[in-house]
């Protein structure tokens, strides 16, 4: 009987680096409540957020990725000539094929390496540092670099109640390897899709094309095409997010092996400022200790809002590298995927 190899990784693993990017433009409510049919007041009350970035100029979707990128193997020192893959997490990559990290991979100087994206969302760090982390374990590679990043704008309705004043757009990432020390838990992740229409795109492909072809031809019945645009069931998401995440939180503790009290940072996903606050009194974690709320002046940047607000965190002394962390990562899906870190050192080349 032949035998077939088997690879054997390190089993412990950690985030060595980070790295982010903030698109230059920032944008106030008072911008948004332009055109949207809302307050500046209302936005920050029910939601935290005070301002968001969006992409302007030159910058893309490839741009803001391959620049958090190059911040994250900067700000970290391992050879980039040890990164064996780099993982795109991202729900704003414009085509299906080509997909996105080979072409981020090139811009960064890493032609040739194993490059997926990962889409999951709002959750899709989560599972991208996950799936890091169980790379490097089972052997498949040294060192990953994971990136979070997405143009949410690109996609948004600027007159729609449920989502223009939420999204922004931003980049974030961290290069994953071996280490002494354990410093990435199991991941503990699930998703909801007898409810995944909660937050959807509003057509697909097929039905935008049939769409385009029939306002080509004479059918009056065919209604005029607009934008593909993303739309939310908000207070449907905010009670799924009551009732999974705390039990989704409790079970990355439990999977840890970290005692609650032991956590000295919570960095969930910025999807809403005051969520953030109920999950935290809930899951009865110390009162004092640091929550990122980089939503404030980020907004809600999905796949990129962890280690965009992780890198605040530590550029900020909100945090400190070698801290452990509470990570949970959710949305569209519905999915979520979280873990406890030690939080990689601070950036020697912040994004601000
Ligand atoms: N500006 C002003 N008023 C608004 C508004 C807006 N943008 N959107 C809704 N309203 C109004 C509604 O008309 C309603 O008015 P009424 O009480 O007179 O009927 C009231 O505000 C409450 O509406 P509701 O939709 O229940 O708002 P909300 O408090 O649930 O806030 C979200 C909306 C989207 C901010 C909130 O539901 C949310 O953050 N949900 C979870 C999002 C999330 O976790 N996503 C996952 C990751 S992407």
């Amino acid at each position: 009987m032949v035998s077939i190899a088997v690879n054997k990784g390190r089993d412990n693993v950690a985030m060595l680096g980070i790295g982010a990017y903030r698109p230059q433009r920032i944008v106030s409510n008072a911008e948004v409540c332009e055109v949207l049919d809302s307050t500046p007041d209302w936005i920050f009350e029910r939601t935290g957020i005070h301002n968001r970035r969006w992409i302007s100029g030159e910058e893309t979707i490839r741009s803001i990725a391959a620049a958090a990128g190059e911040r994250a193997l900067n700000n970290t020192p391992v050879d980039r000539a040890k990164i064996g893959a780099v993982l795109l997490c991202t729900s704003s990559w414009l085509k299906l094929t080509p997909h996105g990290a080979p072409s981020v991979a090139f811009d960064l100087g890493l032609n040739g390496v194993a490059a997926f994206d990962l889409t999951s969302g709002c959750g899709g760090f989560g599972y991208g540092l996950g799936v890091a982390a169980d790379l490097i374990r089972a052997g498949s590679a040294e060192y990953v670099l994971v990136i979070g990043a997405e143009t949410m704008t690109v996609g948004l309705d600027p007159t729609d109640r449920g989502t223009a004043m939420i999204f922004g757009d931003g980049a974030g990432a961290v290069v994953v390897g071996p280490t002494e020390e354990n410093g990435i838990s199991p991941t503990v992740w699930g998703s909801d899709g007898e409810n995944a229409e909660a937050i959807a795109q509003d057509v697909d492909f097929l039905e935008y094309m049939n769409k385009a072809q029939a306002m080509q031809g004479t059918d009056p019945a065919v209604e005029p095409v607009g934008r593909m645009s993303l739309h939310m069931e908000g207070p449907k998401v905010f009670r799924w997010a009551a009732v999974t995440l705390p039990r989704a939180l409790s079970a990355a503790l439990d999977a840890s092996g970290v005692a609650k009290e032991d956590i000295e940072v919570f960095i969930p996903h910025q999807a809403n400022a005051r969520i953030n606050e109920l999950m935290k009194k809930n899951l009865g974690l110390a009162e004092g200790i640091p929550m990122a709320n980089d939503i404030e002046n980020t907004g809600n940047t999905s796949a990129a809002s962890i280690p965009l607000a992780m890198e605040e965190m530590l550029v900020t002394g909100k945090a400190k590298g070698g801290q452990l962390a509470l990570l949970l990562g959710f949305g569209a899906g519905l999915s979520y995927a979280g873990q406890v870190v030690t939080l990689p050192p601070a950036p020697k080349e912040p994004s601000f």
